[in-house]
């Protein structure tokens, strides 16, 4: 055993020989902190499964694709990539009390009680804690195995023993290895509690979901190089207020990232909402100014979202500008084509603009929403009813052409949709369907006639 001191920035983990005040990794101020750990000598064991440290022709290995657990939730499922690749490692980051270790207890129950063995392992909660949550969740299966702890030695050899099929790991923040001399949650801790659960992993059959908190600032509590540890990052975001939950993939080594999950917080645990277009558009109020639909795409799936504007002033000095759900350079961009290309300067105004449920509106495609929900709500005149406007704004206030631009419009037919309001070079490409109109637009000087009454 060897017991080194390394100095450890708290804010980008990286370790350095000695002291320095400003970190050379991130640039951080005053977050290298001195930190003991204690190695074994004969530590060369590399990060790599079996098959590691070969040289081997690339064609050698074998290009069927990896069988994936199903989940049981679909909604799960559909943002890993169809399900649990074995061996891998997931990171499940969100804020606390926002229903991670619900989610991933439901998922769990799904497979134990499909007869797989599953361990819960909490290093937050008492058993009575879990046995309360499992009744209200229903789960009811002897092969859901639960196990109290929070330090890691305890941990790798009760893996060792019980080889469950599936992990979880309830949080990442409160486990603690004896060999560093920090408190759990600490930078340090993280990143070797994760990266010796991680060789574990990778050497064994299992596949291990990790909770992590997040801090007030949004990033994943510990070292940022968590998330190039694991295999997969998901986000587990929402309003405590409101029962809507959106998971979302920011890495996955693989599938896409592109595709969220949605889920609503009921009583009785979580529910896959496998309709969102209609959840995010169920509390639209009627011919109201600033209120505008639009068509995102959502990795492979259309939802329909709601984008709300609210103009106010004339105000002393310069407007404010918020946004939630809408980037705020794509918000200035879209101020200042107004400016240009209709004459509305809305500097001495405040701006507001909300992308209802939680959904991100960012795509280029939501563009032209974003600029009728402002126009809208500037003449204070509510667009026609049963609207969808999509569209790309360019600088010079030309509409652009967006992707997949019929799966969008046969969402919106389908939930009662019937002027579909588009660039004009999209509509060659369009099927004509009976009572819908298209009305192709060129210029953002054609959406005022189009928009409204
Ligand atoms: P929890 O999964 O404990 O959150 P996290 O692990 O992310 O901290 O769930 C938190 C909230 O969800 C808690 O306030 C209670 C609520 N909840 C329900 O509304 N219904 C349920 O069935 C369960 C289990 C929890
Ligand atoms: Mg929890």
């Amino acid at each position: 055993m060897k017991t080194e001191t390394l100095f450890v920035c708290q804010e980008c983990g990286k370790q350095f020989p000695k002291w320095m005040g400003k970190c050379q990794g991130c640039g951080a101020w005053n977050s290298v902190v001195e930190t003991k750990i204690t190695r074994e000598i004969s530590q060369a064991k590399p990060l790599v499964d079996a098959d590691g440290g070969i040289v081997l022709p690339i064609t050698d290995i074998s290009s069927e694709p990896q069988q994936k657990l199903t989940l049981g939730l679909g909604e799960l499922n559909r943002v890993l990539g169809g399900g649990l690749v074995r061996r891998s490692v997931v990171l499940v980051a969100g804020d606390p009390g926002i229903g991670k270790s619900t989610l991933l207890m439901q998922a769990l129950a799904n497979l134990s009680a499909r007869g797989l063995k599953t361990l819960y392992v909490s290093g937050e909660e008492s058993a009575e804690q879990l046995r309360l949550r499992a009744d209200r969740l229903g789960i009811s299966s002897p092969d859901f195995l639960i196990l109290i702890e929070n330090r890691l030695e305890p941990l790798v050899d009760k893996l060792e023993q019980v080889q469950p099929a599936v992990i979880v790991i309830d949080s990442i923040q409160s486990f603690s290895c004896q060999d560093v001399e920090s408190h759990p949650g600490s930078v340090s801790q993280v990143r070797e509690v994760a990266g010796r659960v991680i060789q574990r992993i990778k050497a064994s059959s299992s596949s291990c979901l990790i909770v992590g908190h997040v801090t007030k600032e949004g990033a994943i509590a510990g070292p940022k190089m968590l998330e190039h540890m694991v295999d997969t990052v998901v986000y587990f975001e929402g309003d405590r207020g409101h029962p809507f939950r959106i998971l979302r993939a920011v890495k996955n080594r693989f599938g896409p990232i592109s595709e969220i999950g949605v889920f609503q917080m009921h009583e009785f645990g979580l529910e896959e909402v496998t309709n969102p277009s209609e959840l995010f558009l169920s509390e639209r109020p009627e011919a109201v100014s600033g209120s505008v639909v639009t068509g995102l795409m959502e990795g492979s799936r259309p939802i329909l979202t709601e984008i709300q504007a609210l103009v106010t002033g004339p105000v002393l000095g310069q407007g404010r500008r918020t946004c939630i759900g809408v980037e705020s350079p794509r918000l200035a961009l879209l101020l200042a084509v107004m400016e240009k290309r209709l004459g509305l300067n809305l500097g001495d105004h405040d701006v507001f603009v909300n992308a209802v449920g939680g959904i991100r509106a960012t795509e280029p495609a939501a563009d032209l929403a974003v600029f009728a929900s402002l126009l809208s709500s500037v003449v204070d005149r509510p667009i026609r009813a049963g609207s969808l406007v999509i569209g790309e704004v360019g600088l010079s206030g030309e509409i652009r052409r967006v992707s997949r631009c019929a799966d969008r419009i046969n969402e919106a037919v389908r939930l009662g949709f019937r002027r579909i309001l588009l660039p004009v070079s999209d509509v060659s490409g369009l099927r004509s369907q009976a009572d819908v109109s298209i009305i192709g637009l060129q210029r953002v000087t054609d959406l005022r006639d189009a928009l409204f009454d």
